[in-house]
Formats: structure tokens, sequence, C-alpha cells
């Protein structure tokens, strides 16, 4: 077990990398099932989801050198299409290998991931579209035990565009016969990476980035492609907000601008000044932070992962902000944190009301998720006095390197062992 102490109330200054975005590694390492032999990954982020992801290919039958932020991976010689309890119940991600499975060895069974932290995240939408592709899908004794003779194109309509659900059928409709149209698909920045390396090695996929998505299945998909996996614009956002918070100045190479229209909207909203910059962009904050409204949408409306760290942020701001969180029904566990702090917000149904109060105080608190911790991370730099955070695990999931990146920014922060 480990924590983070952090001496907040400093502003952050300098500069600070952003890495490969790990919602964009996570289909398109699972994607390389679907190859005839190899492909390599560049910019992949050093993620413990990411050695998730590698370890369940490996227990399948894959061979992988993961080196740095390169992956090189062959998954074309699995002989196992199990995705056991164990690794799913880790990362819920795991889901992805479904589609792929199907379309390539027409079996799977995989875990159901079950509840998390944020929410109840069911997979129904991923198993309603692949029976409507020609699988026979059951759920039994807590698996998904999933088989099709062949997968046959047809038009799918998604109640909710999910977006790992999105990125599930395209994988499975690549390889099979004929069209399949998504309707009401997901538009986020990562299906639109994953689209673009499979029609690299040979998929017809068109419209990915729009809410109709048509692939035109194929028969096979070349190996040894090299592709460089999108910057997150999570891991970017995030730091965005931390230099709005600490009132710093910071400047943030290989932030997606194209990627992140909602969040610098909310950002120069609440007064900080950013400036697009040939690689990145900058975010400087002086004064006091202006109170705002958030919904959280799908792409390209204001993002569910940078909730919890706005959250933060408004705690201070100078009057009364409201947050509707309509994607995930549970996605508040750092308000009770940010409470002991001394923020003043309440929780009601999917909303946040937070009034912004003069500064927090550094306490001892516990991440419960992977962004609640990155919020955490944020209240902490802003809060008068010494934070310990608990639960660093979480944190390790999505972000790299964050206290090298932080401390580099002038932030005191450090890692210890807890008992
Ligand atoms: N939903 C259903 N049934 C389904 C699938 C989804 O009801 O079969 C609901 C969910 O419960 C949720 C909504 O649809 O209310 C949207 O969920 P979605 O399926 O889009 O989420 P996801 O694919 O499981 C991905 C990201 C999440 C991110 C969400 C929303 C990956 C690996 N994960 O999850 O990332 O929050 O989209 O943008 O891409 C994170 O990085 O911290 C994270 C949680």
């Amino acid at each position: 077990m480990e924590k983070i102490i952090i001496k907040g109330g400093k502003p952050l200054c300098g500069k600070v990398k952003i890495g490969g975005a790990k919602n964009a590694a996570l289909p398109l390492i699972s994607s390389s099932i679907l190859l005839d032999g190899g492909c390599e990954f560049c910019n992949v982020p050093q993620l413990r989801d990411v050695e998730t992801i590698c370890k369940l290919l490996e227990l399948m039958g894959a061979e992988f050198e993961l080196k740095q932020h390169n992956l090189k991976i062959d998954a074309s010689n699995i002989n196992k299409t199990f995705a056991p309890y164990d690794l799913v119940k880790t990362m819920r991600a795991s889901i992805l290998v479904l589609g792929p499975l199907l379309a390539k060895y027409k079996k799977a069974r995989v875990s159901l991931p079950g509840g998390c932290a944020i929410g109840e995240r069911p997979v129904n939408l991923h198993i309603e579209a692949l029976r409507k592709l020609g699988a026979l899908i059951e759920v039994k004794n807590g698996y998904i035990e999933a088989k099709a003779k062949k997968l046959r194109g047809r038009e799918i309509y998604f109640d909710i565009p999910t977006v790992t659900g999105t990125e599930n059928v395209v994988m499975a409709a690549t390889l099979a016969d004929g069209v399949t149209t998504i309707l009401n698909a997901a538009q986020e920045p990562e299906v639109v990476d994953l689209a673009n390396f499979l029609n690299s090695c040979g998929a017809k996929i068109e419209g990915a980035g729009t809410e109709n998505i048509v692939v035109s299945g194929v028969s096979s998909l070349k190996a040894n492609k090299v592709h460089n996996i999108i910057f997150d614009r999570v891991e970017a956002g995030t730091y965005m907000v931390l230099a709005c918070a600490t009132k710093g100045d910071v400047e943030i190479i290989n932030a997606p601008y194209s990627h992140l229209h909602a969040v610098v909207e909310k950002l120069e909203g609440v007064g900080a000044s950013i400036n697009v910059k040939e690689n990145g962009l900058r975010v400087k904050m002086k004064g006091k932070i202006k109170h705002t409204d958030i919904k959280t949408m799908p792409y390209p409306g204001f993002p569910t992962d940078m909730q919890a760290q706005f959250t933060s942020l408004l705690s201070i701001a100078d009057g009364n902000s409201v947050i509707a969180e309509t994607i995930f029904e549970k996605r508040f566990s750092h308000v009770p944190e940010l409470v002991r702090m001394g923020a003043n917000i309440r929780v009601s149904g999917n909303h946040t009301i937070i009034e912004g109060v003069d500064h927090l105080n550094g306490a001892p608190i516990t991440a419960a998720d992977l962004r609640a911790a990155a919020s955490l991370i944020i209240a902490g730099l802003m809060a008068r006095g010494e934070t310990t955070m608990f639960g660093v695990h979480h944190l390790d999931r999505g972000y790299e390197n964050l206290e090298q990146k932080i401390s580099a920014l002038s932030g005191s922060i450090r890692r210890e062992k807890s008992e």
C-alpha cells in the first residue's frame, strides 16, 4: 500500500508532457486479436491498465514486448478465448476482447464485469449488438459465453452512445460478412483512433467520429502495421485544471487541442487564459476563479472523465456552481473527501451543488476511483497545508509518472509506503 503526500498552496509553473491515451490504447491492443500477425504501437502510456490488457492477451496465448512506450504484440495465435474474472474485475475494459474474439475465433468466454465505484455500468448494449450480428450469447455463472457460426453485418442502433460498446461492434463487424451500420455510435477520438488503425490494416470503416459508422466486412486484416496512439485528452485536461486551480502557468506539451474544446471553453469561462501553441496549450490563471455550471455529455460534450477535477477547481470559485453528471450515476466519491478538506458541496441526485469557499485545507483523504484520485491530487495542491492521499493504486491506472511531472512543475508531492 502506498500514499501520496502533498504540500499545497503553490502555483504550478513550467512544462509538462502528455502521453498516449489510455482509452485509445486499450481497444487498440485488443484489436490486435483481429490481425493475421503482429503489429507495433508507439506512444503507449506506461499504466497499470495497459499492463492488465497485455497480461490478458498473454494469458490467451499472445506474445508481446513492452519497452518504454513501444509495444510489439502478436495475438494472431491465440489458443484460449477466455477472459477470467480475476483480470476483468481489476479492469472492466477487458470486455474489449469480446468483439475481436468472436470475429476471429467465433467464440469467447469473458467474465461479466460487475458494477464499479462510478456506477452500475452494464454491458447489455454490447451483448445485444453482438447478438444482432449473429452471435449466440448466454450469460451463465458470471460469464458471457458467446459463439457464432458467422457474424453478418446488420444495422445496429445504440440507445446510448457507448464508447467501448461501439469499439466492440466496430471490431466484430470488421471481419463480419456484409455491411454493419452503427447508428448513434460514440464519437470519441479514441473510436476514431481505433478505426484509423484498423483501416491501415485493410479494414473498411467509414464515419468514425460521427454518430453513424459504416463497417464493410473484409476477410482478413494485414499485420506488421505501426501505429502512433493519440495523446491523452483526459491527462491533458487534468494538468490544465491543475494549472488553473493553483493559479499557475503551465505549458502542456502534446495536449490535443482539437479533442479538448469543451474543457478549454469551461476553463476560459472560469477566468483562465489559454493559448494554443504549435505542440500543445499554455494555461495561465490569475485572480479569483469564477463559478460556472457544467453538464457531462458524450463527446464532443463535456467529458465525464473531467467532472471530478472540475469539482475540485470550482470548490474555491467566487460563487455557486452546479455540475450535472449525466453519464455515470455514482461518480461522486471525491465529494465527501473534498468536504473533509473544507469544501462546501452537496450531492443531490445526479447533481453536485458547489458553494465556493475561500480555500481548502490539507487533510487525510482516500481516492475510490481513477478520476476521483486526480481530483483529490488537484485539491491537495490547491489546499493550505499537508494532504495525504490513500487509494493511490487508482491513480496508477491512468496517470503516468504523476509525481515526477508535478514535481517538475515545482509542486510538492511525494509517494511513500503506507502500512
Ligand atoms: N451503458 C449501458 N449499457 C451498456 C454500455 C453502457 O447502459 O451496454 C451506459 C453506461 O452505464 C453509462 C453510459 O452507457 O451510463 C456510457 O458508458 P460507456 O459504455 O460509454 O462507457 P465505457 O465504454 O464503459 C468509456 C471509458 C470511460 C469513460 C466512458 C464515458 C474506456 C476504456 N473507458 O467507458 O473511461 O468514462 O467511456 O466517456 O474507454 C476513465 O478513463 O476514467 C473511464 C472511466
